[in-house]
């Protein structure tokens, strides 16, 4: 086996934070999502070993089918961060409204959202799965947030992370000076710098989107697909390759290592239900953007930068355009047109 000397995430985040001349709080705030993550890995590893595969029976906010590991993952991710009164209150893709801090533990002066399993339809086949975070502040002298507390614009966010559950485990963060990766050294129960300051590749030609959905697409982006489609025969003059995962973590991590363009863009079938698309804005689409503009990437809805918008409420969705500088900037130039 080969030996290897990256340094600890944990490690990494008090050089960080000591460079920064910070106290070292945020860090001690983060390994509860660190905590998290591992467990979350660890069940995920072990699947239909210890029952967690399969169906819960319930449904969501959103009014999607919970899977099982839906609601351990939310559990769990609760259970890890709640106590070491770093948060004030917490919001989750699977809770319809702010969960407060219980009684017995101190409150801290963070609020987290997440998304817990981000592409549970994989689970059961054994594809790729994450978790989704942020971390805002909550405003001053508030005890018990309530979700007006929540609705801050992705520019406010102050780190963001996700966790990939794929071949490897990989957390993946920002703090808002650069994009690093850890890999999870599964022996040791450690999280190890691999992939320092990651960057997207400014142009690509790897495309990711659900074609199914193409007929309740918008023309901008019909457009945009088709001139993919058309390769170098078409208006740009070269081939494109397609890729689909269908979690978004795994979809965003291929972005991150070679470039690519990912979008779930806005849809007449979700607009009809009165939603502008399918992701969620404060739990995917804001803490995703907050990476993939500090890996040097654009993240946009295709009229607007993702991070600039005011959340109207805790579950609103939107159209989702990220990736590669210039050709996200192409998809944009179309909505102009
Ligand atoms: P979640 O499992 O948290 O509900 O998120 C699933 C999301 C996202 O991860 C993925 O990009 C997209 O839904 C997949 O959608 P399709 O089923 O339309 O492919
Ligand atoms: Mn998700
Ligand atoms: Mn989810």
């Amino acid at each position: 086996m080969r030996l290897y000397k990256g340094k600890s995430l944990t490690q990494h985040l008090i050089e960080n934070q000591r460079a920064n001349g910070g106290s070292g709080a945020f860090s001690a705030a983060l390994n509860g999502v660190i905590m998290a993550c591992k467990r979350i890995s660890s069940l995920v590893d072990k699947g239909e070993l210890v029952g967690v595969l399969g169906e819960a029976g319930s449904s969501n906010i959103q009014g999607e089918d919970q899977k099982l590991l839906d609601i351990i993952s939310n559990e769990t991710f609760i259970g890890q961060t709640e106590w070491a009164g770093y948060f004030a209150g917490m919001a989750s893709e699977e809770m319809e409204d702010v969960y407060h801090i219980p009684a017995e533990y101190p409150v801290g002066k963070y609020l987290i959202t997440f998304d817990p399993l981000d592409g549970s339809s994989n689970i059961d086949v054994n594809v790729s799965v994450g978790t989704i975070f942020s971390i805002l502040r909550c405003p001053e002298n508030i005890e018990r947030p309530t979700t007006a507390d929540f609705l801050q614009p992705g520019t406010k966010q102050i780190c963001a992370g996700y966790c990939l559950y794929g071949s490897a485990t990989m957390m993946v963060l920002t703090m808002g000076n650069g994009v690093n990766g850890y890999t999870l050294d599964k022996d040791i129960g450690a999280f190890i710098l691999t992939h320092p300051d990651m960057k997207i590749p400014e142009s690509t030609n790897e495309f990711s989107i659900n074609m199914s959905n193409m007929r309740h697409w918008e023309k901008p982006v019909k457009k945009y697909i088709n001139e993919c489609l058309q390769g170098k025969e078409g208006a740009r003059g070269k081939d494109f390759n397609m890729r689909w995962v269908a979690s978004m973590v795994a979809d965003v991590h291929r972005l991150l290592v070679r470039g690519g363009i990912f979008l779930y863009p806005y849809d007449a079938k979700a607009a009809a239900k009165e939603m502008g698309g399918k992701l969620r804005l404060i739990y995917e689409a804001n803490p995703i953007s907050f990476i993939v503009e500090q890996a040097g990437g654009l993240a946009s809805t295709g009229r607007e930068r993702i991070m600039d918008i005011t959340p109207s409420e805790l579950h609103q969705r939107i159209p989702v355009v990220m990736g590669s500088r210039e050709e996200v900037q192409h998809v944009i130039n179309l909505h102009r047109a």
